[in-house]
Parts: C-alpha cells; sequence; structure tokens
C-alpha cells in the first residue's frame, strides 16, 4: 500500500447500489486469491439467478499470476476506485483487511467476509462503519460457513430467547479427537488430518481453541449481545487427550468432543476446550470433520440443532457468493450492546471428567475420593482400568460441583498423591 486507504478518491457518485432486481451481473472485487478467494472466482459465474462478475482481485504478488479473467493487483485503491457493487474479503488475519473493509464501508460499498479473526476483534469499529454508510457487512461465512444458519435465524423472535449454546465449531480437532476415539495417536489422527488437507502444516490455531474462540465470540455477540475479545476466554487445547481418556468417555456413557459454549442465562460464562459429551446430547454423535451447533433456552422444549460439513474453500465459496446475491436484500447483523473486558466467569455448577495420572503407590481412589469430599467435589463413577504394579492412572466423572471447590480438591489430591490431574468439564444433556 503506497497511500492511506482514506487518501484514494472518495468518489460517492456512480451507479446505485441496489443491483439486485436488474440483469446486469453484479461486480464484486475480490480481496484475496487464495483457497477460499479462487474458489468464489471459479464459481462466480454460476450463481443461482445473478451472474457475478469479479472485477479483479488484491494478492500480495500479483506478478507472473496469469491465467485469471480479471486483473491481480497489490494495491487495494485499484479495486476500490473503480466502484465495486460488492466487496468481499477473504485475506485473512486483521491487517491490512480491516483498513480496507473500513474504506469500503465508508464509501458505501457493501462487503461479504468469511474473516473470523477480523470479525472477532474488530467488530464493533466495523459495524459502526456500516451504519453510518448503511452498507450491509455479511459475514455468513466466518463460523460454520457449510451450516448457512447465521442470517436466516438472527432476525426471528425466537433468537432473542437463546440463552445458551454449545457447539462443535472446529472441523479439524472434531476429525482428530474422532480418530482417537477409533484408537488412533494424536500424531496418527494429526498426520491424517493433514493428508486428507482438514489441517493446514501449521495447526496451531485449531489444535489450541483460538479458531474456535473467535467463532464463538462472532456466535456471542450475535446471539447475547455481548462483545468479549477471543483471548478473554478459557481456552483448553486438545493435544492433552490421549486415547484412553476417549475410551472411559465411551465406559461412562458419552464422548468426549472439542466443544465451545457460551450461557448467559444469569451471569454470562465462555469456554472453549475439550469436553464429555454425555450420549443424550446432539453433539456427541457430531463425528470427523462435521461441525454443529446447539442453541437452548430455559423456556424451549428442545435445543435448536444446526449441523453440517464442516469449512473447506468450495463450501465457504458458495456460502460468500450467497452472501453477495442477498446483500440488498436484509439488514446487517446485529452489534453488541454489551462489552465485557473482564474474563467471563466460569463458577456455574458442573460435572467434570478428571483425570488422575500416576497416583503413588500408597494411595487408591478411595483416598483421591475423600481428599475431594472435603471440597464438597463427589466422585460419579471412576473407571475400571490399570492393574496394581502397572499403569497407575484413573478417570472419573464428578456430580455436579463449583470450580473453585473442584480446583481446590484437586489441589489437595495433587499435592498429598503427587499424581498429575487434568479435568474437563462435562455438558448436561439437553431437557426435552
Ligand atoms: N480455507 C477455508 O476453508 C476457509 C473456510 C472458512 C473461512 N476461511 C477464511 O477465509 C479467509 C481466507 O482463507 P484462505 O484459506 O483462502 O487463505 P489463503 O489461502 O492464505 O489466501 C489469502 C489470500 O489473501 C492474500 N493476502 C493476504 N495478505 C495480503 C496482503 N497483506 N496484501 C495483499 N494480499 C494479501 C494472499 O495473497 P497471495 O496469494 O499473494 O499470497 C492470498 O491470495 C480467512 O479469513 C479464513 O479464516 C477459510
Amino acid at each position: 500500500m503506497t497511500a492511506p486507504l482514506a487518501e484514494a478518491s472518495a468518489d460517492t457518485s456512480g451507479p446505485p447500489r441496489d443491483h439486485l432486481g436488474t440483469s446486469n451481473p453484479i461486480r464484486v472485487a475480490l480481496l484475496g486469491l487464495g483457497q477460499v478467494g479462487a474458489a468464489v472466482a471459479r464459481l462466480a459465474g454460476h450463481t443461482p439467478g445473478r451472474r457475478i462478475e469479479v472485477t479483479g482481485a488484491l494478492v500480495r504478488r500479483p506478478a507472473g499470476r496469469n491465467g485469471w479473467p480479471f486483473p491481480l493487483v497489490a494495491d487495494p485503491r485499484a479495486l476500490l476506485d473503480g466502484r465495486p457493487d460488492v466487496v468481499i474479503e477473504v485475506l485473512g488475519g486483521v491487517e491490512p483487511a480491516r483498513s480496507i473493509v473500513l474504506a469500503a464501508l465508508e464509501r458505501g460499498i457493501p462487503v461479504v467476509t468469511a474473516n473470523k479473526s477480523l470479525l472477532a476483534r474488530c467488530a464493533d469499529e466495523l459495524f459502526a462503519a456500516a451504519a453510518s454508510s448503511g452498507a450491509p457487512l455479511r459475514y455468513e461465512a466466518a463460523v460454520i460457513p457449510g451450516v448457512p444458519f447465521l442470517c436466516a435465524f438472527a432476525h426471528r423472535p425466537l433468537a432473542s430467547r437463546i440463552t445458551r449454546l454449545s457447539a462443535i465449531l472446529n472441523g479439524t480437532s472434531n476429525f482428530i479427537v474422532s480418530r482417537l476415539s477409533r484408537g488412533s495417536s494424536f500424531e496418527d489422527a494429526l498426520g491424517l488430518a493433514r493428508e486428507r488437507g482438514y489441517a493446514e502444516p501449521d495447526a496451531t490455531r485449531d489444535l489450541d481453541g483460538t479458531d474456535a474462540a473467535e467463532k464463538l465470540v462472532i456466535l456471542v455477540r450475535q446471539f447475547a449481545r455481548v462483545g468479549v475479545r477471543p483471548d478473554r476466554l478459557t481456552r483448553t487445547g486438545i493435544d492433552c487427550l490421549d486415547t484412553q481418556d476417549l475410551h472411559c468417555a465411551a465406559a461412562f456413557g458419552g464422548a468426549i468432543r472439542p466443544v465451545a459454549c457460551a450461557d448467559w442465562t444469569s451471569a454470562f460464562s465462555a469456554w472453549v476446550g475439550p469436553a464429555f459429551v454425555p450420549e443424550a446430547h446432539p453433539l456427541s454423535r457430531v463425528d470427523g470433520v462435521s461441525n454443529a451447533i446447539c442453541l437452548d433456552s430455559p423456556t424451549a422444549s428442545a435445543p435448536l440443532v444446526f449441523a453440517g460439513p464442516g469449512a473447506g474453500p468450495e463450501v465457504t465459496a458458495a456460502t460468500i457468493l450467497d452472501d453477495v446475491l442477498s446483500t440488498g436484500q436484509t439488514k446487517g447483523f446485529v452489534r453488541s450492546t454489551h462489552v465485557i473486558t473482564t474474563p467471563p466467569t466460569q463458577h456455574a455448577p458442573a460435572r467434570w471428567f478428571v483425570r488422575f495420572r500416576d497416583i503413588g503407590l500408597r494411595f487408591d481412589t478411595r483416598d483421591v475420593s475423600e481428599l475431594l469430599s472435603a471440597h464438597d467435589v463427589w466422585i460419579d463413577r471412576w473407571s475400571v482400568e490399570g492393574q496394581p504394579g502397572g499403569d497407575r492412572s484413573r478417570r472419573a466423572l464428578t456430580l455436579p460441583c463449583d470450580q473453585r471447590g473442584l480446583d481446590a480438591g484437586l489441589g489437595a489430591v495433587r499435592a498429598a498423591t503427587g499424581c498429575n490431574v487434568f479435568a474437563i468439564r462435562a455438558l448436561e444433556a439437553p431437557c426435552g
């Protein structure tokens, strides 16, 4: 970029933005021509009803990249000055995506994005620009693009009654956890995910929960109208799991899944991490790269469940193009009304799946139960595993308990027995 975008000519004359209802193609400028951008360019000429025409694409290095029927540029002003009907942002990351999207919205150009990192961090600023110019900002493809439910559901009265959501938002980690449950090692499962194109060479953001946390922040803004930064959420990665955890979860009548949860029934709480999911919970059956979301409220007879394929360039591109076709039809998405700057609370009583590894030889499960009970933590079930003199690991499912009590109880067990302790939450099966 050679000059700030704000200095680019801000011509607001030109064709009206309401491009639907005419037979002219919708002219779109593509920010990014990577996996998703290229799929958008390939599919653009084949949309139902109206043709979408790509007028140009922003990339880092345009030189020598021939074969596209539109120019590739390294300066975004060249695209915005062409006054496209819609800007599609698929650059990824925060900058320069933020500056270019702001510049487009300020000129009244509708924007469609699939960039969860951008929305999870800059949504208020972007929606303020969209509200001020009247240009819609659409982001259906940023969260579970294979299940485009956000826009369809967002403005329905039922949406305002939702007070909690639980979801599987990252297909890569769900694939790996599903493989672990079939006996695969973590390394083999990750290797297979890479081989099948489900995981990037650097899959850190998938495995440590960052990707899911960004998506959860977008959902929480949408349904709870709460603004919270992704780094404020409690996050646990899936790399702490082993095959035996998954076997014990099955023996306890459920499964472990990489879950993102938020609850604002009373105090707001939100977290991302592996969780024990009982069989009766819809998420327990979501396998492989699939994604799903359960929306629930205390008054609902049953949760609303949306499930489908996880992200992929083609699926994402199809949803982006659907957003482009609908930019003239509906209003943009909601803005958060309540911004949270302190870490969300996490103290609602819950059941926990706990692993005690290498319990000292002098101790057994009765000793551990007794230490925990002093902190009001009661074990519902112990796993049957390990042999005297062999592996000294045990897993347990607690009854619902306060997290502070659990932390104190596990600290006492750790101090007394020298064992290594690891705990993940258990979801409750929804009523109805
Ligand atoms: N991949 C998926 O299945 C998927 C699914 C849902 C959502 N998304 C989201 O879609 C977005 C794009 O993902 P992707 O997989 O297509 O990414 P990608 O393959 O890395 O492509 C990024 C594109 O943006 C261009 N770009 C990046 N930074 C730039 C800069 N500073 N200046 C100019 N051009 C720049 C790159 O240019 P060069 O070509 O010159 O490198 C490339 O063409 C991300 O926000 C991602 O989270 C992806």
